[in-house]
């Protein structure tokens, strides 16, 4: 990040220089001096040394997290969403359609407005997390819930954009893996060589697909001097690339990638095949622990999709090399999905208590 801020604003250039994706990169990505640039200045998210997480991992594995939840919507959407958004106005479209388990339509409708773009939304009536639709309502998405899963929502949306003057803005447009690729970028600037293995959640596939032409284009201007293993984790009720085929009813507490046919198979299976990576499910159960663990051991919160990479590293941690440097991509924010958080930890909480001084030190244990 320091790079490429000094690049662009000099050696004396501090985080409010950093200008968003698109310009930080833009070398690197599709865009001309026609692409009207609609940014929230996302990227530039922190790679957060996990301490507690390495420790269960042992000998001596060092485990660093990606935190995308910290870009302007919460999630790593908005680095797909700048590029999709910027060429459907460059394109001069007047409205975007998605479908999405959440966080998709929450950056869609953000950067859409901004653009001065409607945005349509489908989501999965009753499977969507409370913050990302209050996002959609208040960035004034035209929000459709549909009785069907995302998988449905999604071959409606495609259809519509065939037929109607609307831009899809799913990840089966290119532009959306374009800029998430930056992500890759940002890893291996912040660590001066790719890690050794990069652990991810996995629902429709886009993100490990960009992740790994990030680290490939990276690699091949000589920024790193290897590729990591791509290593997908999915929920053990939604993990269609880990079986093989699509699953009918998808179905995990992590209601991101509650998905059962991803449009990115192909890409994915490309990535894992080119990496020597691999895809495994994760039970909901650990997820959750792994979700408790970020919170209680590392002070970070994600929502239970992005907690994936973390069970799944913790599932696999014997096949990590001694020494290791491993990333767990951490794809949202935990206030996204607050129903979960109350719902699943180990804290204690007293309600009810009668505003006493003598009471409430009690009640601390004194
Ligand atoms: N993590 C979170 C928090 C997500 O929202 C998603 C996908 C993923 C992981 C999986 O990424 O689909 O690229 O494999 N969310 C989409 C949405 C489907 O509609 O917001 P993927």
């Amino acid at each position: 990040m320091l790079q490429v801020l000094r690049r662009l604003g000099g050696p004396r250039a501090t985080m409010q220089d950093w200008p968003g994706l698109i310009e930080a990169y833009r070398s690197w990505l599709p865009v001309s001096a026609a692409t009207p640039v609609i940014t929230l200045r996302e990227g530039a998210t922190p790679l957060i040394p996990a301490p507690v997480i390495g420790e269960r991992v042992g000998r001596g594995v060092k485990v660093f997290l990606k935190y995308d939840g910290l870009n302007p919507t919460g999630s790593f959407k908005d680095r797909g969403m700048t590029m999709a958004i910027s060429k459907a106005r460059e394109e001069g479209s007047e409205a975007v359609i998605c479908a999405s388990t959440g966080n998709t339509s929450a950056a869609a409708a953000a950067y859409a407005r901004r653009g001065g773009m409607r945005a349509f939304v489908l989501i999965p009536d009753g499977y969507v997390a409370q913050g990302k639709l209050a996002q959609a309502l208040l960035y004034g998405a035209e929000v459709l819930a549909v009785k069907g899963n995302f998988d449905r929502a999604l071959a409606i949306v495609r259809e519509v954009a065939d037929r109607y003057p609307v831009t899809l803005v799913n990840s089966v447009n290119p532009y959306r893996l374009q800029g998430q690729k930056t992500a890759a970028f940002e890893v291996v600037d912040a660590l001066g060589d790719a890690p050794d293995w990069l652990c991810i959640p996995v629902g429709n596939a886009g993100n490990i697909s960009a992740y790994w032409m990030g680290f490939q284009e990276y690699r091949a201007a000589g920024h790193s001097a290897r590729l990591p293993r791509m290593m997908g984790f999915q929920a053990a009720g939604a993990a269609p690339m880990v079986l093989g085929h699509p699953v009918d009813q998808p179905d995990t507490i992590a209601t991101a990638i509650r998905i059962g046919n991803p449009v990115n198979r192909d890409n994915a299976l490309r990535a894992q095949r080119e990496s020597q990576g691999s895809f495994m499910a994760v039970t909901d159960a650990e997820i959750l622990e792994a979700y408790k663990l970020l919170g209680r051991g590392e002070g970070v919160f994600c929502e239970p999709a992005s907690a994936a990479s973390v069970a799944g590293l913790l599932k696999r941690r014997e096949e990590v090399p001694a020494g290791a440097t491993v990333v767990c991509v951490l794809t949202g924010n935990g206030l996204k999905d607050p129903a979960t958080a109350i719902e699943h930890n180990d804290s204690t909480f007293h309600t009810g208590l009668e505003p006493d001084t003598d009471i409430v030190a009690r009640v601390m244990g004194f």
